[in-house]
């Protein structure tokens, strides 16, 4: 939610933070702005819309600068326009900001500062902020520094803010309560950001800021501090990110590119922890903490949107393979409702990001009540893997395209290899059935090749119904995860609205909807339910429903039933899922091309959701 960047060395910081800014768009992307300090002048640009909008505006100006901050916003506090973009300037005009988050007690703030004459230009809670700071200055005759430092320790909510000061052109000042930031350290310079992709091709060192410290930063120094102005030790890491993974690579949408490369990243998050030939599974955070998985009196899965949808095929799995019993919960919903959490239980908490205020919010306080937390997460560093006592990576690198798709299925193969692990160390699962399984696991990434292979049916059936109104998407068993994920999917990025349901449970309402307008996708692999499934089939088809359907290679049932088949290779029904999404996200991603869509960046979305 909202991206921002900071330079300041040797270079020309423009070019710098543009290019950063470029590069997470992915956050937000309905306003763009950059202040930089030219001849000790502050000078602001701003504009409504994407990072290339602000370029074309400041094209001729004179931007030579060796200090620059940008900020690409997600609106929370004023509709996206000119004014509400960021960076803010302070009323004396000497200090400029910007901010990732939400200062949720804004409003008394600025009726205080609204009765001591201060005036607002935006409705953001940002500028109220810089004001403070401001305010606090003037009355205390204290450093900007020292200002910010006071006024963090008033303010409830989020934040990570850059600060400029006109007065003192040689230093970025910034903090993080809740929302990320990562330093690079390069030759005389610093580059800030809230990930690591802005910051990748200059150096491979940086420092990802704690909650509630401050970083000074100029050139040839980086200074952290607590809120209770002591320094901190600066802990360097090095980036394990090649440049390579986050430029679009010949394909056309970075959600195209993602899509296809789930044959390597599946491979990727299997390599080293699924020995095919031993018929074994070693995951460090799994091994080392397996009496407490296994012995769990209950599994509390936490998470949002897609992540919330492979957790839900994990209560399937979990249960079916470990014996355990799990409750998939929303994360904004488990935070606020007081649950009951026992000291034994195991939260599992699945996040992309890493970075979603309400997993991290609901994982926080489940920590406070002595659960142990389990993180999958695909973000390396990022504040859900260092708040989790253990946890395993999906390593799907980094995923750009705001329609999660590689982070997901990584997700999948994640709790997969985990359940099997568990089961085999319980014994809730037979010799025989856990090799047959590990078997199907290992041969995944082929078969989501062979789907990728033949995509062009799926681009038919999706010309044939880009028109539509609405479409259902019904499933069942592991295929209903499968089915409200392909309609966040669709919804997501073609603006249709669409339902997932579980296939049997349509009869009872949503069934009243069918007319010979509506598309009606089933994921109806062969799996337990499958006879089931074909007659919930006839039952939209008597109702005069267009059927689309995910079916196995070598149904010939159903292709006697709708022209609109999309077919997947057989495989165990519990691994089924990673196959048959992947035509489920390429059916929204056609759909959305051929409605003109920007699929890597949907109106209203972010990638990043760092506000509750
Ligand atoms: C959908 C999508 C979102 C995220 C959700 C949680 O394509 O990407 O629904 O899954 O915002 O985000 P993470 O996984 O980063 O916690």
């Amino acid at each position: 939610m909202c991206g921002i960047v900071g330079y300041i060395g040797k270079s020309e910081a423009y070019p710098i933070v543009i290019k950063g800014l470029r590069r997470l768009e992915y956050r937000g992307y309905d306003s763009t702005g950059v202040a930089i300090i030219q001849d000790g002048k502050l000078q602001v640009h701003k504009k409504k819309g994407k990072v290339a909008e602000l370029e074309e505006a400041v094209l001729g100006k004179n931007m030579h600068s060796h200090i620059a901050i940008g900020h690409t916003r997600w609106a929370t506090h004023g509709e996206p326009s000119d004014r509400n973009a960021h960076p803010h300037l302070s009323n004396n005009g000497r200090l400029a900001m910007l901010h990732n988050g939400i200062i949720e007690n804004y409003a008394p703030i600025k009726k205080e500062l609204v009765l001591k004459g201060y005036t607002f230009k935006s409705d953001t809670d940002t500028e109220v902020l810089l004001n403070f700071i401001q305010d606090i200055q003037d009355n205390n005759k204290c450093d900007l520094e020292e200002a910010l430092r006071i006024a963090l320790k008033r303010i409830v909510g989020a934040y990570c803010i850059l600060l400029i000061d006109q007065d003192d052109p040689e230093t970025i000042i910034a903090a993080r309560k809740g929302s990320p930031l990562v330093i690079g350290i390069g030759k005389d310079a610093h580059y800030l950001a809230s990930d690591a992709s802005p910051i990748i091709e200059y150096t491979k060192e940086v420092v990802y800021v704690n909650d509630y410290e401050i970083a000074i930063v100029r050139k040839d120094e980086l200074i952290l501090k607590n809120l209770g102005n002591e320094k901190q030790t600066p802990f360097i890491q090095k980036l394990d990110m090649e440049l390579a993974a986050i430029e679009k690579g010949g394909y056309e949408h970075f959600m195209l590119k993602e899509i296809f490369e789930q044959p390597d990243t599946i491979y990727d998050c299997l390599r080293g922890r699924l020995l095919h030939e031993q018929l074994e599974i070693v995951m460090a955070g799994v091994d080392n903490n397996i009496e407490a998985l296994t012995k769990a009196s209950r599994i509390i899965i936490v998470a949002c949107g897609t992540s919330w949808h492979a957790g839900l095929y994990a209560e399937y799995l979990i249960e079916e393979l470990c014996r355990i019993p799990v409750e998939v919960e929303y994360a904004s919903e488990f935070r606020y409702r007081n649950p009951v959490i026992h000291a034994g239980d195991v939260i599992i908490a699945i996040s992309q990001s890493g970075e979603t205020a309400d997993t991290l919010v609901a994982l926080e306080s489940a920590k406070e009540k002595g659960a142990f937390i389990f993180g999958i997460v695909n973000a390396v560093g990022s504040s859900i893997a260092r708040l989790s006592n253990a946890g395993a990576y999906t390593h799907a690198g980094p995923e750009i395209g705001v329609a999660s798709t590689k982070a997901f299925t990584g997700q999948l193969t994640v709790l997969a290899m985990m359940a099997l692990k568990m089961a085999k160390f319980k014994a809730s699962i037979t010799e025989e059935r856990y090799v047959h399984l590990v078997n199907e696991l290992a041969s995944v990434p082929e078969k989501v090749k062979e789907i990728l292979n033949n995509t062009s049916v799926i681009e038919k059936i999706a010309l044939k119904f880009k028109d539509a109104k609405d479409f259902l998407y019904l499933g069942r068993g592991y295929n209903f995860p499968i089915a409200l994920e392909g309609a966040l999917k669709l919804k997501e990025i073609t603006y249709i609205h669409a339902e997932g349901y579980p296939a049997a449970e349509m009869k009872h309402g949503p069934i009243a909807l069918v007319d010979e307008t509506l598309p009606v996708v089933f994921v109806a692999t062969k799996d337990m339910y499958y006879d089931k499934v074909v007659s919930n089939i006839q039952e939209i088809k008597a109702r005069k429903g267009q059927i689309i359907a995910v079916a196995s290679v070598g149904d010939l049932v159903l292709p006697t039933m709708s022209d609109n088949i999309m077919f997947v290779p057989e495989i165990d029904e519990v691994i089924a899922p990673l196959l048959s999404v992947i035509p489920m996200q390429l059916l929204s991603y056609y759909v959305g091309i051929a409605k003109g869509i920007d699929v890597d960046k949907p109106r209203n979305l972010a990638k990043s959701v760092t506000v509750e």
